[in-house]
């Protein structure tokens, strides 16, 4: 062989992985490999590898006989959408695609220059975790990928698809990263897998039901969506980047969207006369944004408050809003962690935030208290108060109590806030407010049901509309439902140029 078949035959030797049986036990468990994913993730032809040729140093336990060009992970750059991106995607085909010493320096080498050049990173996590014959500096490995998603977080988008078993240690790289994306039925996520957990607690359960996709996509919140197949969850990452920049220096691209008649006659219907009745806010926020924009992030987790992305005149806006049509949209432990990680991504992206209000206040109970709700509700009060990016309320109907200050308020340093005729912002509801200030006239009354109602009424009338707020200024204007859409497409284009500085500090303490 001459020296370009030499190498022609080492680049066909590394593109088998760990062979053709492996590579079809791969198949045949419903998964694509490696190459294929990052084939699937890619521009045409854009994909350029990296360190194709890495090989383990292990000589342990016979390991020098068994070598794969690559070491279980193929990792290198190109372009999604157009757009620079860098990309790790594990071999299962290799030692299951676990990590050694060699498989974690191709990771950082590509992380170092994502970090160096501005692009996100995107891991394709299929790993069996640390290589059992490496031992600690399969450990050493891992803690150096850890250490440069934290000091990345923030400054680049980072992805993690999981797209086999995630175990161990291995889970925190991409519970560091911004966003994880699990394959239903093919992966798991868990610290301590079925075994152990039947060892200490005695409990039996399954790795699908223990960390399975949908477990961690409606129980834990670890996982941001859970996709129906790989092809899927490869699809919804290309999505989810169009609606980030490259970097937190940054703005996120510009889409066209479908000009015309941008009033929404429709949204005068959606929210109910009754304060009582739910509706689905769902229906307000795609009234509102650009057609078919809408990118729901922890869709099934925490329902009472939706967050995601959307586009409005063809820009990247963030979306908090309180969800009436579950639990009345009250906000509790897990809706405002879920609401505060996602302000916290906005902003650290430059991707304004439009604020949503429908909130009955937050939700009691010893559960509630005891698992926290003071530091948890704060961490949502303190992710809008810390986002310097623009931020806009508009309250569709209550804003309650302790709720109404953390929704994005103004005094929280929202720049423009908005209500709809109907809005009630109070310190409670009217009946609420009338038992507690009236007790002993309505208890003194010849016909307490009576004087109750009066009372009620008499509460509203001064407090259940938006008119107070607006004439503390508190509300900057009052508008019709169906005029929203230009209303916030003037103001998100009026603050586009926006600077607003957080004062010297080396990083501040959020509640955790
Ligand atoms: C080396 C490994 C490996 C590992 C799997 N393989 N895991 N090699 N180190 N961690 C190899 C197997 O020997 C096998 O090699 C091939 O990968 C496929 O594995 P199978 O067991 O045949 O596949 P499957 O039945 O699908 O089971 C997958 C699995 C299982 C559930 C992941 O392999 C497994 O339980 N592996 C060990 C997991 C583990 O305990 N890892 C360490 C966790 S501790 P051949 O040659 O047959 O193809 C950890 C700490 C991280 O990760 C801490 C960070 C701080």
């Amino acid at each position: 062989m001459n020296k370009k078949e030499v190498l022609e035959a080492k680049i066909l030797e590394a593109m088998k992985g760990g062979g053709e049986k492996r590579i079809a036990a791969q198949h045949k468990k419903g998964k694509l490999t490696a190459r294929e994913r990052i084939h699937i993730l890619m521009d045409e032809h854009s994909f350029q590898e990296t360190g194709m040729f890495v090989t383990h140093r292990s000589t342990d336990f016979g390991m020098e006989k068994e070598v794969y060009p690559g070491d279980g992970v193929v990792t290198g750059y190109g372009t999604v959408n157009g757009r620079l991106v860098y990309v790790f995607s594990q071999d299962f085909t290799v030692f299951g695609g676990s990590l050694s010493e060699t498989h974690a320096e191709k990771i950082c080498k590509i992380m170092d220059l994502a970090m160096q050049n501005g692009a996100p990173v995107i891991g394709l996590n299929d790993s069996g975790g640390a290589r059992i014959q490496e031992g600690v500096v399969s450990l050493g490995g891992y803690a150096d990928i850890f250490y440069r998603n934290t000091r990345a977080s923030g400054v680049i988008p980072q992805i993690s698809a999981i797209m086999g078993p995630c175990a161990g240690g291995a889970v925190y790289s991409p519970a560091i990263t911004d966003f994880i994306l699990m394959v239903e039925h093919t992966s798991y996520m868990f610290v301590t897998g079925p075994n152990v957990v039947k060892t200490v607690t005695h409990e039996e359960i399954s790795s699908e039901e223990l960390g399975g996709a949908d477990t961690h996509a409606t129980k834990s919140g670890v996982t941001h969506f859970a996709c129906a197949n790989e092809i899927a969850c490869i699809n919804h990452i290309k999505s989810l980047l169009s609606y980030m920049p490259q970097n937190c220096e940054e703005d996120a691209p510009v889409y066209a969207y479908k000009q015309g008649n941008e009033k929404r006659p429709k949204l005068n219907q959606v929210v109910p006369e009754s304060a009582n009745q739910p509706y689905d806010m769902k229906d307000v926020i795609l009234q509102i944004c650009d057609e078919d924009s809408f990118l729901e992030v922890h869709k099934d987790y925490a329902e009472n408050i939706l967050v995601g992305f959307a586009r409005l005149g063809g820009k990247s806006i963030g979306v908090v809003a309180n969800q009436p049509a579950v639990m009345a949209g009250v906000l509790d432990n897990n809706s405002s962690k879920k609401g505060a990680r996602f302000v916290r991504f906005c902003d650290a992206f430059n991707i304004p935030l439009l604020v949503l209000v429908d909130v009955p206040g937050f939700l009691p109970g010893t559960d509630q208290e005891w698992n926290g709700i003071i530091s948890n509700g704060a961490k949502l009060l303190y992710a809008f108060s810390e986002a310097t990016v623009p931020k806009v309320t508009l309250i569709t109907r209550k804003a309650y109590g302790g709720a109404y200050d953390v929704m994005n308020s103004k005094h929280i340093g929202a720049d423009m806030n908005f209500a709809f005729p109907n809005a009630e912002i109070a310190v409670m509801g009217a009946k609420g407010a009338a038992e507690i200030i009236f007790k002993r006239e309505i208890e003194s009354a010849d016909n307490p049901a009576a004087k109750l109602e009066e009372k009620v009424a008499e509460y509203a009338e001064k407090f259940a509309n938006p008119y107070g707020a607006a004439a503390r200024g508190f509300i900057d204007e009052i508008i019709q439902p169906e005029d929203s859409r230009i209303k916030l497409m003037h103001v998100f284009k009026m603050l586009e140029n926006k600077v607003c500085n957080l004062p010297r500090k080396k990083h501040g303490n959020i509640p955790l």
